[in-house]
């Protein structure tokens, strides 16, 4: 069993210094842009894979990036400290088998879904899909002596594409020869659904279908292949998914974290999100909001996170984009500058300018938006202390 506990992070790419813990359960790391998200995620993966290459010092640091991280593993705790001068070095002895060794069996028990937007060879495009789809067909239908437990991933994986779509049913993988222009064959295998619109294959499902699948689908093989044929049901190590809400509607985002919570219970998983939809159905400790304090990336725990038994189920999504991701407000920016125009007009009394914005706010509000009546009052109060 591998748990992350916490994580210490310096000078490293865009962070300062950055302190976190992390429940044993589900960890969804949100807050803006350029914040440091992938990075907390890169430092994970690289304490146990030490041929990550996407963490650097940080351009503004007289020292080498250092992260310090603590974890349990089998009962035990280790803190290892990690600095970026040292991780070079070990990338210098690429050749060396003992670090290659050592790589392997630290990382068995951490799966990795990251996204690089720059380049499209990440879990969501072009190669992976075939590389799920052929894994399904290997592992599958063709060992002739299909173990219990791989049995058992294989209805669990065929049940995963009905958890999401209630109307979508797995029906069959089929092999497809590919013949190439240089005359060469390759094996290529088509997972095919029943669907309301009949029977189509899975490359024909939407990309936020697809996506979701192949992380799901993505963790059974993945688990079979480093935990040698394991029920993933009982997957006791740490994924980290960077983006969950990548190409997903809302209604999945919500979705896909309950099918995780089903798929591996007992797993840790720590991912990144901008969704305030996935917010919305987390528990309040599976929360880590980031925020930028004082030039720092801080962690924003106490920020209006109430204790409620409730979570956020009360919270409107423009409550969660504010207080729990910091935006500083959903309106656009047009619409803001006017409402401070308006502001301002009404502690300058200017009724006639007052009487022009608020027309302007009335024409592009949502039709049933309540701020409409609180300006209205505002206005009528005002009229009322102008007519005294
Ligand atoms: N070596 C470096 N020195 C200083 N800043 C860096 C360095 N490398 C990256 N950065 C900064 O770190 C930020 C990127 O961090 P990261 O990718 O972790 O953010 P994120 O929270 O995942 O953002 P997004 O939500 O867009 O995915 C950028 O603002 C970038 O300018
Ligand atoms: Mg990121």
């Amino acid at each position: 069993m591998l748990r992350i506990n916490w994580i210490d992070i310096n000078n490293t790419n865009g962070i300062e210094n950055l302190s976190l813990e992390f429940n044993n359960g589900i960890n969804l790391i949100c807050g803006e842009n350029g914040i440091g998200k992938t990075t907390i995620l890169d430092c994970i993966a690289s304490s146990f894979n030490r041929h990550n290459k996407n963490v650097r010092t940080n351009v503004n640091s007289s020292h080498d990036g250092n992260w310090g991280i603590s974890y349990s593993k089998n009962e035990s705790n280790i803190h290892e400290i990690f600095s970026l001068s040292d991780l070079e070095t070990v990338d210098n002895y690429q050749y060396n088998r003992k670090f290659r060794f050592e790589n392997r069996i630290k990382s068995k028990e951490l799966i990795n879904f990251s996204i690089n937007r720059t380049s499209l060879t990440n879990i969501f495009y072009g190669n992976q899909l075939d590389y799920i789809q052929s894994w399904m067909l290997e592992n599958y239908y063709k060992d002739n002596n299909l173990s219990n437990k791989k049995f058992y991933n294989l209805k669990i994986a065929q049940e995963c594409f009905t958890r999401l779509d209630s109307r979508i049913k797995f029906s069959k993988v089929t092999e497809r020869v590919l013949e190439t222009n240089k005359g060469t064959r390759r094996i290529l295998a088509d997972i095919y659904l029943e669907t309301p619109n009949g029977e189509i294959p899975f490359n024909f499902l939407s990309s936020g279908y697809r996506s979701c699948l192949l992380i799901l689908l993505g963790i059974i093989r993945q688990t079979e292949v480093t935990s040698g044929f394991r029920d993933v049901h009982l997957f006791e190590g740490v994924i980290l998914i960077d983006e969950l809400d990548l190409h997903l509607h809302p209604e999945w985002q919500a979705k896909l974290i309950e099918i995780l919570k089903w798929l591996v219970p007992r797993a840790q998983v720590i991912a990144t999100t901008h969704s305030p939809h996935i917010i919305q159905t987390a528990k309040q400790n599976e929360v880590i909001a980031l925020s930028f304090l004082n030039n720092k990336n801080k962690m924003n725990s106490e920020n209006a996170f109430m204790d409620s038994k409730y979570d956020f189920q009360g919270w409107t999504i423009e409550e969660i984009l504010k207080d729990v991701m910091g935006m500083e407000s959903s309106y656009s920016k047009n619409f803001s500058c006017i409402l401070k125009e308006f502001d301002k007009a009404v502690s300058d009394f200017d009724i006639e300018k007052i009487k022009i914005l608020y027309k302007n706010i009335d024409e592009m509000l949502h039709p049933h938006n309540h701020l409409r009546k609180i300006l209205k009052i505002q206005i009528t109060s005002l009229l009322e202390v102008y007519d005294d």
